[in-house]
């Protein structure tokens, strides 16, 4: 490509910011030794979208702005392993140990050094770097073929898009990618206020994460990884350790030393010693782990040894045996969520268990306890297994005692005292007294105001509990009648405060329709649900008469969440709460962006394809979302356009052509939408 002499400059800046910010990533998120505040960081970060934007030409895959997502994959196309992805052979037992490394030592000559690891339960993954560059990302899937998650896998920060140092020109590395225990309690926390269902380990959500369309939403859920093994040929190490030292080098996170997550050992017993450590102190790791691995150092005793059909003889993993211990429960409480739902809890004779005293463990429902055949008192297991929450597993009925009565679920709210209801397919129970259940009402008022939702400054939850307790609020349209005279004379209440709440409730009227919407906590109507809503039916006029095969009409919104906006807006009361919140002035419809949308592309599907001259694919995406079409990952029959910019791979111009679909330049694009 010829470059313009007065470019020359733009792209020697891109490519110096690129540099620099994939340099403080690397900081960040592999050394975890940052260099600039987070602040500055954005800041630069935004410099170099901005360029892009406005220079598309010059924008690179593996850009550092990559890493918010945005790009939407339909299906993940199959790729065949250029090395099998094999499983280990697993054992409980330590005598089973002893028994690998002794025929280790038969089979091979000389004393074997060996590798212990963790074990970290997460995803297999093999990511394929070019040149220095990220190339491909794909699963296990059946160890032949897996599936390329590229787009989603790009978004993870730990994971380097471009390499530093001494590296081959071509090889692929495997790892395991996990979610973190914090971002995965932080994650179950926003869904509990969404009123969404749970996450129940996170395992299972990392895998199901890295399997979604959109990988703006996989960016958002902060996994991380470790790698573990390098493959390619003619590498430049003799052994295990050293490639995984040198990947190291080339800026990819490797497991280190210094915590003992890796460990040169040279005999059974220092394996022993290493399994040992890490049986009491995973529970100390930000991650979870279920058990170590073993393996042969050396690749020519590697060879030597080989494999069987379904793993390497070289390797053997140690599994930790989830803990658990018997205790009594002692009775069952019942706690109200903000949307009515109840969670059973059993309080338990306090315990020791995986490092710390536990004294109450989920129930989840009124099936789980009758599965269990739970009764009070009973002597029950309770174990810590992939989740954070200790969990009752069974009852120890060699010592039920005969008294035991049978268990009598709650029929009514232990709150209001209004009888419970459980809607068909459903596992929990509610409590349908919406408007006036304490914990619900507190519950909907928090919610409202937190960060996310109407963010009012100068008012927190504590504020929230006092001015309930004192009976100023009752709904949360009351926020917005507090006076100065009611507020002073309580306690913590300064002038300052004061001024501070109202000017902060003032304010919260210009909040936009969108987070006004998602503060009302209707029920499974997130963020993301919210901003469809108000974008599709622009106010709450439409969405409050939109009826459920409407509302399923829209795309993304299944049946789940159209019964629940329609069940919401059927309560008079929540009615009336919406009707005073718009006396009060509140944003309820959604404000149209200067040179604003149309309904040109209505019903149209578009895909788009290649580098863009005028503006960037997330412009275009916007464009094409503001004038009323759609924008998808991939061609089908169902298509109507196909945005064409430069350097488009071929087969998808034949398939465009073989389908018959319109291919459009960018100039043909935005003359359509002036007309
Ligand atoms: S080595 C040929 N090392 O466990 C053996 N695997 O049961 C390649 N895993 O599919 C695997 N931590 O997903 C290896 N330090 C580690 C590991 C590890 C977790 C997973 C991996 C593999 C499974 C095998």
């Amino acid at each position: 490509m010829e470059i313009p002499f007065e470019d020359l400059s733009i792209k020697q800046n891109i490519e110096a910011l690129t540099k620099e910010l994939h340099h403080h990533n690397y900081l960040y998120y592999v050394e975890s030794t940052p260099e600039i505040s987070d602040y500055d960081f954005d800041q630069k970060l935004k410099e170099l979208q901005q360029l892009e934007n406005q220079y598309p030409q010059y924008a690179d895959p593996n850009s550092p702005t990559k890493r918010v997502g945005g790009d939407i994959t339909k299906k993940f196309q199959v790729v065949t392993h250029e090395y099998p992805m094999l499983s280990l052979s697993n054992t409980y037992s330590k005598e089973e140990i002893i028994d690998w490394e002794n025929r280790i030592k038969k089979l091979i000559d000389g004393n074997p050094e060996y590798v212990c690891e963790l074990k970290y339960d997460g995803v297999a993954i093999g990511i394929k770097y070019r040149n220095g560059e990220f190339y491909q990302a794909v699963t296990r899937g059946d160890g032949t073929k897996g599936e390329d998650i590229s787009t989603n896998v790009r978004t993870i920060k730990s994971i380097p898009l471009i390499l530093r140092g001494d590296f081959p020109e071509k090889f692929e590395i495997r790892g395991e990618i996990f979610y973190p225990l914090e971002a995965f309690t932080q994650l179950n926390k926003q869904r509990e206020e969404a009123g969404e269902e749970l996450f129940a380990n996170p395992r299972n959500t990392a895998s199901g994460t890295l399997k979604m369309q959109d990988s703006a939403v996989v960016a958002s859920r902060g996994l991380d990884c470790f790698l573990y093994g390098v493959y390619g040929e003619k590498l430049p190490f003799t052994n295990h350790f050293e490639s995984v030292q040198k990947a190291g080098d080339w800026g990819l996170k490797i497991p280190k030393t210094q915590n003992r997550y890796i460990q040169k050992c040279q005999s059974i017993d220092e394996i022993m010693d290493f399994i040992n450590h890490w049986d009491t102190e995973r529970h100390k790791l930000p991650f979870e782990i279920d058990g170590v691995v073993i393996k042969v150092n050396n690749y020519h005793q590697q060879e030597e040894l080989g494999f069987t059909a379904k793993s390497p003889r070289w390797a053997i993993a140690y599994k930790f045996k989830a803990e658990t211990v018997s205790t009594i429960l002692e009775s069952v409480s019942y706690q109200v969520g903000r949307t009515g739902a109840i969670t059973p809890v059993a309080n338990l004779k306090p315990v020791q268990l995986a490092g710390t005293t536990v004294k109450r463990a989920s129930l989840h429902n009124a099936d789980q306890i009758a599965k269990l055949d739970l009764r009070v008192v009973d002597e029950v297991f309770v174990e810590k297994g992939g989740e954070i929450i200790p969990k009752v597993v069974g009852v120890n009925f060699e010592k039920r005692a005969q008294n035991a009565s049978e268990f009598q679920y709650i029929t009514h709210c232990p709150e209001c005292n209004t009888e419970l209801i459980r809607k068909e397919g459903e596992a929990l129970h509610y409590c349908p007294n919406q408007a006036s259940c304490p914990p619900q009402v507190k519950g909907k008022m928090i919610h409202f105001i937190s960060r996310k939702a109407m963010d009012i400054e100068g008012l927190g939850e504590e504020t929230i509990e006092q001015l309930y307790a004192e009976g100023l609020i009752k709904t949360i349209p009351d926020l917005y009648e507090l006076t100065q005279e009611q507020l002073l004379p309580l306690e913590r209440m300064a002038q300052k405060s004061v001024d501070n709440l109202l000017a902060g409730l003032e304010a919260s009227k210009q909040v936009p329709f969108e987070r006004v919407l998602f503060a009302l906590g209707i029920r499974f109507v997130g963020e993301t649900v919210a901003k469809k809503l108000a974008r599709e039916l622009k106010n709450i006029e439409a969405i409050k008469n939109a009826s459920f095969e409407q509302l399923v009409a829209v795309d993304e919104i299944g049946e789940k969440i159209a019964e629940s906006v329609v069940d919401y807006f059927q309560n008079q009361e929540n009615a009336a709460l919406v009707a005073k919140l718009q006396a009060h002035g509140l944003q309820f419809e959604i404000e149209e962006k200067e040179g604003g949308g149309s309904e040109i592309l209505k019903g149209k599907s578009i895909v788009i394809s290649g580098v863009f001259e005028q503006h960037s694919r997330n412009e275009y995406k916007e464009m094409i979302e503001t004038h009323g079409g759609k924008n998808v990952g991939s061609l089908s029959a169902k298509t109507d356009y196909l945005l064409a910019g430069e350097n488009m791979g071929p087969s998808k111009k034949q398939k465009a052509e073989k389908l018959n679909i319109p291919i459009i330049s960018e100039s043909e694009f935005l003359a359509m939408l002036q007309s």
